[in-house]
C-alpha cells in the first residue's frame, strides 16, 4: 500500500510517498518540501496571498519530484509510470489558510479523478502526530540531497523511531497554528483534551521574536538566542484557565463510571484514568497574555510605558536584555506546555507520548520533558516536525488500511477551521 500525501495548509508546498507494509510499519519513500518562508520573512509572518500564489507555482513540480524520488530506479520500477504504484492520495483538507488549502485539495481531486485513485481527506493537526509512525526509510529518500546542499549535504539524514507508538497515545501538537493535547485510544478514536484559547505557542514565539527584533520564524531564532541568556532573569506569568471543555468532562465521567465498575470492562474501556494533579482541572492553553507581558517587560526595561510602539522597542533594548528576555520567555512558554503534558500523562496514563508541529523541534521542550517524564516519548525527525506531506501520507495509509471512508473527488471541499 503506497499513498501520495499532499500538504499546502500554510506556507509549505509538500508532497511525499509513504508505504504501509505488513505488520504496520510505515516507510518513507520520498519527502519533498518547497517553502515560501523566505518570501514571508520580509513581512515577519505568513502573508496568505503570497503563500497561495507560491503553492500554485510549486505544486506540480513538487508532486512530480516526490513521485520521481519514490520510484526512480527502485526495484526495476519504470519511472514513467509512477501512478501504477500509487494506491491512494491523501490531502490536507484543513485547518489552514483557505487560499493555500484550495491549491492542494484541487490538485489532489484532479489527480484522483485522472488516475482513478481513492482520495482521503486529512486533518492537518491529527497528521502532525502521525509523523511519529514512520519508522523506516526508502533508499532513494536516504540519498536525496537538499536543494541548498547542491550535492554536498545529505538532506535525508533522518532520525526515526525504531518502533511505532503504542496506544493509548497522548499527543502534544505545537506549532505556529496549533497547540493541542489529544488522547488517542486507538487510530481514529480520540478526545481533544485541550487547546489554545487564543494564540498558538509557535505564534507567541514569532510575535515575541518580532518585539525583540529577532528574525522570523521566531522559534529557531529565540532558541538560538536563549542559549546564552539567563532563563530566570525575568518572571513572566503562566495563564490559569478554569473552564473544562465538554469533551474532557465527558471523558472524565466515562472514566469514573468504569472506575466504579472496578475495571472489569472489556478491552474497549476508555483508558486508565487517575485524578488530575492539583491545579489541573483542564488542559487548555493561552499564550496571548504571555506575549503582552513580554512587551510590557521590554517597554519597562527601556524606561518607557505601555504606549511606546512595539515595533520600536527592539532598537532601544541592549543585546543582553534581548538575550535574557528570549531565555526567560522560552522557559515559561515551554514550561506551560510541559506542565500540562505531564499532568495529562499522570491523569490518563498513556503508553506513549508523541510530539508534533514546528515547536516540537525545540531543544528546550525536549530537555524539560525528559526531566519530567520517564514515558516513551516520540519526537519526529526535525524535517517531519515542521509542515510536511509525509505525515499526511502516513495518516492516509492508516485511513486506507483501516477502511476509513474515502472522500468524493468531485466534491471534496476545504475546511479552513477544521477542529479535532
Ligand atoms: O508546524 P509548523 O512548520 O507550521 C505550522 O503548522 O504552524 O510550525 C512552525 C512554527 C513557527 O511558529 C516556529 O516559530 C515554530 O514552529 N518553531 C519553533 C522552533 N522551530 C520552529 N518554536 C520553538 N522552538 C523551535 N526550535
Ligand atoms: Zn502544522
Amino acid at each position: 500500500m503506497k499513498i501520495l500525501g499532499i500538504e499546502t495548509s500554510c506556507d509549505e508546498t509538500a508532497a511525499a510517498v509513504v508505504e504501509y507494509s505488513d505488520g504496520g510499519a510505515l516507510k518513507l519513500l520520498s519527502n519533498v518540501v518547497a517553502s515560501s518562508i523566505d518570501l514571508h520573512a520580509l513581512y515577519g509572518g505568513v502573508v496568505p496571498e503570497i503563500a497561495a500564489r507560491s503553492h500554485v507555482e510549486s505544486i506540480q513540480p513538487v508532486i512530480d519530484q516526490a513521485l520521481d524520488q519514490a520510484f526512480s530506479g527502485v526495484g526495476g520500477v519504470n519511472r514513467s509510470q509512477p501512478w501504477e504504484q500509487i494506491d491512494g492520495i491523501a490531502v490536507t483538507q484543513g485547518p489552514g489558510l483557505g487560499g493555500s488549502l484550495l491549491v492542494g485539495v484541487m490538485a489532489a481531486r484532479t489527480l484522483a479523478i485522472a488516475h482513478s485513485k481513492p482520495l482521503y481527506a486529512i486533518n492537518h493537526v491529527e497528521a502532525h502526530a502521525y509523523a511519529n509512525f514512520i519508522t523506516e526509510i526508502g533508499s532513494n529518500t536516504q540519498k536525496a540531497k537538499s536543494k541548498k546542499g547542491a550535492g554536498k549535504t545529505p538532506y535525508a539524514n533522518y532520525h526515526l523511531p525504531t518502533t511505532s507508538p503504542e496506544f493509548p497515545v497522548l499527543g502534544l501538537i505545537v506549532s505556529g497554528g496549533h497547540s493541542q493535547l489529544v488522547l488517542w485510544r486507538d487510530h481514529f478514536d480520540y478526545t481533544l483534551l485541550g487547546q489554545t484559547n487564543d494564540d498558538a505557542i509557535g505564534e507567541a514565539f514569532d510575535k515575541v521574536a518580532k518585539i525583540l527584533g529577532l528574525p522570523y520564524p521566531g522559534g529557531p531564532s529565540i532558541s538560538k538566542r536563549a542559549q546564552e541568556g539567563d532563563p530566570y532573569k525575568y518572571q513572566l506569568p503562566k495563564a490559569n484557565i478554569s473552564s473544562v471543555s465538554p469533551a474532557l468532562a465527558e471523558l472524565r465521567s466515562v472514566a469514573k463510571e468504569i472506575d466504579k465498575k472496578g475495571h472489569d470492562e472489556p478491552s474497549d474501556s476508555y483508558t486508565t484514568h487517575s485524578s488530575p494533579p492539583p491545579n489541573y482541572s483542564n488542559y487548555d492553553f493561552s499564550f496571548s497574555g504571555l506575549k503582552t507581558a513580554v512587551l510590557r517587560l521590554a517597554q519597562a526595561e527601556i524606561g518607557a510605558d505601555y504606549s511606546f510602539p512595539s515595533h520600536k522597542v527592539s532598537e532601544k533594548l541592549s543585546e543582553a536584555q534581548k538575550t535574557d528576555i528570549a531565555a526567560s520567555f522560552q522557559r515559561v512558554a515551554i514550561e506551560t506546555i510541559v506542565d500540562k503534558t505531564t499532568a495529562a500523562a499522570q491523569e490518563f496514563q498513556p503508553k506513549s507520548i508523541v510530539l508534533g508541529g514546528g515547536v516540537a523541534a525545540s531543544q528546550e521542550l525536549r530537555n524539560q520533558l525528559a526531566k519530567k517524564l520517564s514515558k516513551n516519548i516520540y519526537y519526529p525527525d526535525i524535517k517531519l516536525c515542521t509542515d510536511n506531506a509525509a505525515m499526511v501520507a502516513a495518516l492516509g495509509c492508516f485511513k486506507a488500511t483501516l477502511k476509513q471512508p474515502s472522500a468524493d473527488p468531485y466534491s471534496l471541499e476545504i475546511e479552513p477551521d477544521l477542529g479535532m
